[in-house]
């Protein structure tokens, strides 16, 4: 798994083996037959900790924070549980007010950055029950942590990382349908809907990266710009910070994810023909917040065509609105809302490579950067 199979870069390798790494994520975790999630075993809380949860704390840092905001929406829609998320190095400046009626999800895809073990060990001091979602067998998380997630996304080479974060999405909806199922939230039939689905996800992470094309022609296409935005609303946030990132690390070149809602207060002022903006305008027609806020990203992208800017629209397959203004649109399969960002971000993921090759850069080892900050 560590060599680069003939791919120019193990960045591109590991965005490839994303279907896999879903796979490998679920498929031994639930059983469709029984519509049950299964993976009492690995979270080693009981049953009876778990339904007296009042809150969910996650922390971690860079792209599995990003995983952790994503997974803040799961937990708040499924369980109507409130879930929190920090940044791991700015954790314990929060001193935190959690106890045994708290759960602590730490996020980190080597198990061993410092800032994450030690909120992992702050959390642990003050009583709370702590589970590990990380890549690395018996990494420092995982031996500290009561209950381990491995994402079993193999080994990841890229300082980037691409195939841990959508495992780490999985393995966090897995992680929210586990917690409906043991606290009552979640009947039969809607836990046997959520595992057809999160069943169905490799194959259209198969059919996303046909894009891939698409997306090396508009690296080419965007390539001389210095700055862009990425919006999105809701659980798609995670995932403009999460491609704005991307671009950041390995092409060098200045992007902000900001939720789509708060470019009026600041941001617009920047969006002009110089400024692309990146706009996550999925649509799952069976959610009406979905909807909802479809039509609110239609507007911001009308909007921003009147100030000339480039706009490319992430869409769900067969839409026919956002895809006619925006200049370019890169579609994604339909999928339910809390599902569709681990599709989202491997176009992002795409984009930003081959804007980093065209320039020339050394994408699995960006200037400046390490895979694990340890000190
Ligand atoms: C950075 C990496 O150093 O650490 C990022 O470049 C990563 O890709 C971040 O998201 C957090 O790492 P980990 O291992 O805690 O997920």
């Amino acid at each position: 798994m560590s060599e680069k199979d003939g791919f120019p870069h193990f960045m591109l390798k590991e965005i490839f083996e994303q279907p896999q790494a879903l796979k490998d994520a679920v498929v031994s975790r639930v059983s469709l037959a029984e519509a049950e999630i299964r993976i009492a075993n690995e979270i080693r809380i009981s049953s009876e900790e778990l339904r007296a949860l009042r809150r969910i704390n996650i922390v971690a840092s860079g792209t599995s924070r990003h995983a952790g905001m994503a997974g803040q929406y799961m937990f708040q829609d499924l369980l109507h549980l409130f879930a929190d998320v920090d940044y791991a190095s700015e954790y314990e400046y929060r001193n935190p007010p959690i106890g045994p009626e708290e759960i602590t999800i730490v996020i980190t895809q080597s198990g061993e950055t410092s800032d994450t073990l030690a909120a992992q060990r702050l959390a642990r001091r003050k009583g709370s029950r702590t589970i590990a979602v990380t890549n690395v067998m018996k990494s420092t998380v995982a031996k500290e942590a009561d209950g381990v997630l491995y994402t079993h996304a193999g080994p990841e080479i890229s300082i980037a990382s691409t195939k841990a974060f959508t495992a780490q999405m999985a393995v966090l909806f897995l992680l929210s349908t586990y917690l409906g199922q043991v606290r009552g939230n979640l009947s039969r039939e809607a836990l046997r809907g959520w595992i057809e689905e999160l069943l169905a996800l490799p194959e259209k992470a198969d059919t996303v990266l046909r894009c891939a094309d698409q997306c090396r022609r508009l690296a080419d296409q965007f390539r001389g710009f210095e700055d862009f935005l990425f919006l999105g609303r809701a659980v798609h946030f995670p995932i403009a910070m999460d491609g704005a990132l991307k671009l950041k690390e390995v092409s060098y070149v200045h992007a902000e994810g900001y939720p789509a809602g708060e470019t009026k207060h600041g941001p617009n002022a920047l969006i002009d023909e110089n400024l692309p903006v990146v706009i996550i305008a999925t649509c799952d027609q069976n959610d009406p917040g979905s909807v909802t806020r479809y039509k609110k990203s239609v507007s911001d992208v009308l909007g921003f065509k009147k100030q000339s800017a480039r706009v490319i629209a992430l869409a769900t397959e067969g839409d026919t609105e956002i895809s006619e203004i925006a200049d370019h649109t890169i579609f994604i399969p339909r999928a339910p809302e809390l599902l569709a960002p681990i599709l989202e971000i491997i176009p992002l993921q795409l984009f930003a490579y081959h804007v980093a090759t065209r320039k020339g850069l050394d994408v699995d080892r960006p200037r400046n950067l390490v895979k694990s900050v340890q000190e």
